[in-house]
């Protein structure tokens, strides 16, 4: 048997017919950047998440930047944010004019620590950027409590987290302003790059929509940037956004299959969902000491897995200018030698799960 890490043409097979007709009309249309389909997307989209906007961009991390562009960074202001993500959420703070201030985790959910923010704060603290790490929503109440006693705004990184919620609260609809990344990979992907930011608030949201579309159309108000989202990844976002409810909830199931399957297995640890959660399951990463000896033996039995991420964000060479050390970031740390991703969407089998599972027990 082999087990991919994902598969996406399974998906596209499912859907054939509608993403088939879909793209026609695109083309048909030559409707081929933003234009009808991308409106159609970003107004399904915001009424889904209930907020009041949606601007699309061309990818995930062009979201970060503008939103944080748009939140008025000024040079040397300071951004606290999780030492555990993938590198656009820090990039962008720096490309954006600020500084980049690292935050341990939470030694479960792999979320940022809101216990450690707090002594992260200075007089340069302008805001804090939350990641919704594999799907798992952060510990909200807290993270909005430190920013509203210290007068923060708050940008949530949903890049992996669509649809989860926190106290039955969508991820996305609780900071100033939130991002979204539709890479092909993510749980509602498109057909090449895309993103979006989602926010309730009107003046940032004509901002964000200027600065995206080269500070206006006709009449440049302000110099901005082209980041726009093609008519077919709006065409092929609203055939798909129908179905990622049953998704969110095939993933939780496969999620589930793992963790009884494994749970009681010696040297493995499987994902918490911390209370309040509805984790929509991006990745299903366990932890163990053995990680890169397993990884090796799944990857014998042709048992896709990865790792996300190979290291936590302060010890690549891109922030060794920042000079910290693993006691700097004992979770982030430890959780970088022991993290596995395994196969996880929704077309999985049964079968490939049971596989998965019987290969891990059988190598302990
Ligand atoms: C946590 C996180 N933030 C931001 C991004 C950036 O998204 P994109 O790849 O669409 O630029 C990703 C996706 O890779 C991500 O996983």
């Amino acid at each position: 048997m082999k087990v991919p890490f994902v598969d996406l043409h399974v998906q596209y097979l499912n859907l054939k017919d509608e993403i088939d007709a879909a793209f026609k009309n695109v083309i048909n249309n030559t409707s081929f950047v933003r234009g009808p389909f991308v409106e159609q997307f970003e107004s399904a989209w915001a009424e889904k998440l209930g907020v009041k906007h949606c601007i699309s961009c061309a990818n995930g991390t062009d979201a970060l930047y503008v939103s944080m562009k748009g939140l008025g960074i000024k040079p040397g202001d300071e951004v606290i944010t999780t030492a555990h993500s993938w590198i656009s959420t820090s990039e962008t703070i720096t490309q954006a004019g600020g500084r980049v201030v690292f935050c341990d985790t939470d030694e479960e959910t792999f979320n940022i620590n809101p216990a450690l923010i707090e002594e992260k704060i200075t007089s340069k603290t302008v805001g804090i950027i939350p990641v919704h790490l594999y799907g798992q929503a952060c510990e909200m109440d807290a993270i909005m409590k430190i920013a509203g006693k210290h007068n923060l705004w708050v940008l949530e990184d949903c890049a992996q987290a669509h649809l989860a919620t926190y106290r039955g609260q969508r991820v996305g609809t609780f900071g100033n302003m939130a991002t979204f990344s539709f890479y092909p990979g993510k749980n509602l992907g498109a057909y090449g790059d895309a993103g979006c930011i989602v926010t309730n608030d009107d003046q940032l949201a004509n901002w964000a929509t200027t600065y995206a579309r080269h500070g206006g159309k006709g009449e440049h108000v302000m110099e901005g940037i082209n980041s726009r989202m093609d008519g077919l990844q709006g065409a092929v976002l609203s055939v798909k956004l129908p179905h990622l409810p049953d998704w969110c909830d095939a993933r939780r199931r496969v999620a589930k299959s793992y963790t009884s399957l494994l749970e009681d297995t010696e040297g493995v640890e499987t994902p918490v969902i911390a209370s309040g959660r509805e984790h929509v399951f991006h990745l299903y990463v366990i932890k163990t000491d053995k990680r890169d000896a397993l990884r090796q033996s799944l990857a014998e039995k042709n048992i896709a897995t990865a790792l996300n991420y190979p290291k936590a964000l302060p010890f690549y060479p891109a922030y060794a200018y920042l000079g910290h050390q693993p006691s700097d970031f004992p979770n982030a740390y430890a959780h970088q030698s022991r993290i596995l991703s395994l196969p996880i969407y929704p077309e999985i089998t049964d079968e490939m799960i049971d596989y998965v599972a019987s290969q891990i027990r059988q190598f302990n």
